[in-house]
Parts: C-alpha cells; structure tokens; sequence
C-alpha cells in the first residue's frame, strides 16, 4: 500500500488589534514620517494588518490556530506524533517555539522543532512533515506557521513597516493511501542573503548589529515572480499535471502585484487566487496555512480540490508545495 500525506484539517488565529492603513499613516506621521493608504493599497494591495499585545509571542499565536486545525481534523494532543513550527520570530533564542507550544497543547513526548526558512517557512515544513510521513516516522503532524514580525519593524523605515503582520495558521496532516500531497519542490540560495534580513544577534548579554528587518523590496520583487513560476512548474512536472489541475492558487501573501504576475504566468484566472494580502499584511510564515484556512473556512475550498502553495522569502528561500485538498 502507498504511503501519503493528506491534510486532515486547518486552523488560524490573528491577534485582535487590527491596525489600518489610515491609523498607520498617523502613527508615522507622529514620527515625521509620511505615507498613506493609497501608496500602501497601490504598491502592495495590503488595507490592513494585525499586531500582536507586546505581551503575546509566536507559539500564543499558534496554540488558538493549533486547536482549530485539531478540531477540524476531529483529532486531540494525544493524536499527534509531530509538530512542526515555522517561524522566523521565534520567543526565545532556545528552546524552539515547537517545543513551548507544545507544552502549551497538552502534547508530550514527540518530536518537536522550528523550521526556519522565513517566508517561504510553511512550504519548507510542510515537505519535511511529509517526508516524515511518507517514510513511516510519523503518521499525524502539526504544521504550523506562526509569527509576531510586528517585533522585528523598524517604525523609523516606511519602506518596510508599512508591509508586514502577526498571525498564525495551522494544518494536521496524516498517513493516507490515497494522496494528499502530490509533488514539492524546493530552493535556497544563499547569495542573496543581504536582500531581506534581520542582521543582528544576541552575544555576550546584548544585541549585536541591527535587530530590525531590512529589505530592498525591488530586488526581492524581482527574483520572486520568478521563481515563483518555476518552483509551481517544477510541482506539475514531478506530479505529472498541468496548469489547468490547479483549482487554486494560495502564494506567500506579500503583495497583490507578485500573486497576480504568478497567476498570470500560470495562466489561472485572478477569481481563483487566494487573496488575504489586504486583511492580513505580510505575516512571512503564517501567511500561506492563515489564506487556506481562510479560503476553507469560507467555503471556496472543498474536498477533492487541487491546491498550488507557493512561498518565497529571505535566503533567498523559495518553494511549492502541490496537494488534493
Ligand atoms: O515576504 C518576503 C517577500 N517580500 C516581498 O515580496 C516584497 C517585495 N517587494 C515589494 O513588494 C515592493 O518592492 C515594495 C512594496 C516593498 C515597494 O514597492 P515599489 O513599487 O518597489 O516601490 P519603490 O521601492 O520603488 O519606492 C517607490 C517610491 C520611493 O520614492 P521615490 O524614490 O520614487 O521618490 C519610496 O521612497 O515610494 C517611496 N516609498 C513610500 N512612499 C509612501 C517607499 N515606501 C513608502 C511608503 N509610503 N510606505
């Protein structure tokens, strides 16, 4: 019997504070800085986003999305075998957020890890989960993406605070003999370092170097349409499908105009990407599992559908990830 890995069930949970671009504009303009709702819903499609209690981290996130994917999968702690977190705004140095979470979940005993693959952190650890699947190791994991990036902006760079959000989003995956997930395909290159980075660490009982996101958005843009296109080929081609089996497409949320050249080059028409970009800002890891479980919730995504997830992000890191829903 083959061996695959399905999605048994999604969750998500955003923080309560939702700032809009209007209350971030006065925020910046407190500051000397100038921007407006107009250039942020024009560059990048984003309207709003939320930020987390300076009081709430990471794995608070990603307990409440945890449960909810728990609960949609009609399964309890004691069921999983794996957990799985993606996330680039971990709550400690160490121990990995994986581990308090699932202290937090009432879950002892299985392995439990942070992937670090920044934005495209999801699509890295939903290929190692069911690696781990498919290969017997485990057979009901957590995978979850889940970030407080609000931490990491630098509120003095309009280029850049302006784009991201906290957030969480989750999914069970189990054993199946029938797919599931169908073909991944991954990437890094770590040349591009330098283009999207927090530089700074902690040494010797301080903060070492900058501790704020930097990004040069127009290289980032560049590369990311890009590979985006490849990395969604490389997946039809090793699943032996075309980009006419795709029934929707869900990329890394951070701006309407890269999720719209995707579409456009795979030749899908816009009503069928998912789009949380406006509501949600960029939340790096979480973005992906927080757009499908949005897109399920909603109704739009049912059972049977075939799904292209997509991610790309600092690295440079970029993948995708093709599944029957
Ligand atoms: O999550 C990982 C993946 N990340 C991404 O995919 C981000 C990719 N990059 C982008 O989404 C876009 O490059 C941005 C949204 C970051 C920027 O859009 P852009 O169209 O590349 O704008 P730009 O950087 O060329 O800036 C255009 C102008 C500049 O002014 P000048 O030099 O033309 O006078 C900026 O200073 O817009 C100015 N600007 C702003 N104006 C108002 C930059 N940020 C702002 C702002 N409000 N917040």
């Amino acid at each position: 019997m083959n061996r695959y890995t399905r999605i048994a069930g999604t969750g998500s949970y955003l923080p309560p504070r939702r700032v809009t671009n209007a209350d971030l504009a006065a925020e910046l303009a407190a500051r000397g800085l100038e921007t407006s709702d107009q250039w942020i819903v024009e560059r990048t499609g984003i309207r709003a986003r939320h930020f987390a209690a300076p009081d709430v981290t990471s794995s608070d996130l990603a307990v409440h999305a945890c449960r909810q994917a728990m609960e949609s999968a009609g399964v309890g702690p004691a069921d999983i075998d794996l957990i799985i977190m993606a996330t680039s705004t971990p709550d400690m140095v160490f121990p990995s957020a994986a581990c308090i979470l699932q202290n937090k979940l009432g879950i002892a005993g299985c392995p439990a890890f942070d992937l670090q693959a920044v934005c495209s952190g999801f699509v890295y650890a939903l290929t190692v989960a069911d690696s781990m699947i498919r290969s017997g190791v485990a057979t009901r994991a957590l995978v979850v993406g889940a970030e407080v990036f609000s931490r990491i902006l630098d509120f003095n760079d309009r280029t850049t605070c302006v784009l991201f959000g906290d957030g969480a989003g989750a999914v069970v995956l189990e054993a199946s003999d029938q797919p599931g997930i169908l073909a991944t395909d991954l990437h890094a290159d770590g040349k591009h370092v330098g283009i999207l980075c927090v530089p700074g660490t902690v040494s010797g009982g301080q903060v070492l170097g900058d501790p704020f996101l930097k990004m040069d958005g127009q290289a980032v843009f560049k590369l990311a349409v890009g590979v985006l296109e490849d990395a969604a080929r490389a997946t039809l081609a090793k699943a032996g499908r075309t980009d006419a089996d795709i029934d929707w497409l869900i990329p890394h949320q951070a701006n309407i105009r890269i999720m719209q050249g995707t579409a456009k080059k795979l030749k899908m028409p816009l009503d069928k990407l998912v789009v949380t970009v406006d509501e949600h800002g960029n939340t790096s890891a979480a973005s992906i599992p927080l757009a499908l479980d949005v897109a399920v919730r909603s109704g739009r995504i049912r059972r049977g559908d075939t799904l292209m997830l997509e991610g790309v992000g600092g690295g440079f890191t970029w993948g995708a990830v093709l599944v029957d829903y």
